[in-house]
């Protein structure tokens, strides 16, 4: 036995929650295979007991039927995790100094309006006298430069953290600030790892109500580096109505109970268009994310129409939520999200 083998047979323990293998989240620290005896060290950061538990059971399930392997000994090392990552009891607390409530804007698939949701909630809760961050954790494809029509690059203080551009009335932290426009952003793995407690940790956010975090799709290495860095008081869902949005939603959904954060609910963004006559359009299916969230049992928070003026807000650098909510309908719908968000945080 080689702890090649090993390390290609722990490929098939994932973790809980999450689709990806532990090997490949960088958790198996060392394999040393003596005769008689092979050895692997785990690292898991969690105050979750049932996850090192889940991946100690997974490991041995796995290593047990291999042969030449003699005694295994799978040795789980626990690192200290943020409090709220421990579970519902700590919910409400901040591992960012200063920092009230942790939102995430999560998806399954790609592309259904995270970003959009994001910039416009961040807006929204800032118009009403909010103090608001916002966190674009999307390394590979940040949107947030174009979204508030950002250009500059952001300064450090003299603690070398990251102060962060202000916009709209939004501290805003981005990837794309600190990148040239055509180059290419190849963040993998332990890399995306330290960028994404970078963006958390060694930013000046200071004194915020709310610190948004704008998140890639799917459930990779910058969500679990998320829930293992700060305590997230609660996740929002985005999904477009159609059935192959909702399937991933279902398991972005799945991915943050197991790791223990609340779900505050669902967003059905592109719901429908309306047109001028004001026959609405259903182009994505009818009511996906209505009959999703009452089969999850999670609130429906908002349901956004396809617009053009949203649309134009995001690539003109001034999201939809600046327009007066009485005068535009989808603001108003940007606006009713930012108070069910504040009634689903604990003393938010
Ligand atoms: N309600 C809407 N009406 C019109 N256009 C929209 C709406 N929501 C999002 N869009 C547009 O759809 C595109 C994708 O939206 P957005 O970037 O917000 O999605 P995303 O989920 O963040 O994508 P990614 O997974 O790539 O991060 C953008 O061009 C955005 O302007
Ligand atoms: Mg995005």
């Amino acid at each position: 036995m080689t702890p090649e083998l090993i390390r290609d047979a722990l490929r098939q323990v994932r973790y809980p929650g999450f689709s990806r293998d532990i090997v490949s989240f960088g958790l198996v620290k060392e394999i040393t295979c003596d005769p008689g005896q092979t050895t692997v060290a785990i690292e898991v950061q969690t105050r979750d007991p049932k996850i090192p538990e889940q991946i100690f059971h997974d490991c041995h399930a796995i290593l047990d039927t291999l042969p030449d392997v003699g005694a295994v000994k799978v040795d789980i090392r626990i690192k200290d995790a943020p409090a709220a990552a421990a579970g519902a009891g700590s919910v409400g607390k901040s591992s960012i100094p200063g920092v009230k409530h942790i939102i995430a804007v999560a998806s399954g698939k790609g592309g259904v309006g995270k970003s959009t949701v994001a910039s416009n909630l961040a807006v929204a809760l800032a118009a009403t006298g909010d103090r608001v961050g916002l966190c674009d954790c999307d390394l590979y494809g940040p949107s947030m430069a174009k979204m508030f029509g950002i250009s500059e690059r952001p300064m450090a203080n003299d603690q070398d953290e990251i102060i962060p551009l202000e916009a709209c009335g939004v501290k805003l932290m981005s990837m794309g600030f600190l990148l040239e426009d055509s180059s290419p952003v190849i963040v993998r793995g332990p890399m995306a790892t330290r960028y994404t407690q970078q963006f958390l940790r060694q930013v000046a956010w200071g004194e915020l109500d709310y610190l948004i975090l704008d998140l890639p799709p799917g459930t990779g290495d910058i969500q679990l580096t998320i829930v293992q860095t700060v305590s997230v008081d609660g996740a929002v869902i985005v999904t477009t109505p159609q059935e192959v949005a909702l399937i991933d939603a279902r398991k972005a959904v799945s991915m943050f109970a197991k790791v223990n954060v609340p779900i505050l609910g669902l967003i059905e963004n592109m719901a429908w268009f309306e047109c001028d006559a004001g026959k609405r359009y259903h182009l994505f299916g009818d009511g996906g994310g209505v009959r999703e969230a009452q089969a999850l049992n999670l609130p429906l928070l908002g349901r956004i129409p396809i617009d053009i003026a949203t649309r134009e807000g995001g690539d003109a650098g001034r999201p939809v939520a600046l327009l007066p909510p009485d005068l535009n309908k989808v603001s108003a719908a940007f606006h009713e999200l930012a108070a069910g968000i504040r009634a689903a945080v604990p003393n938010g």
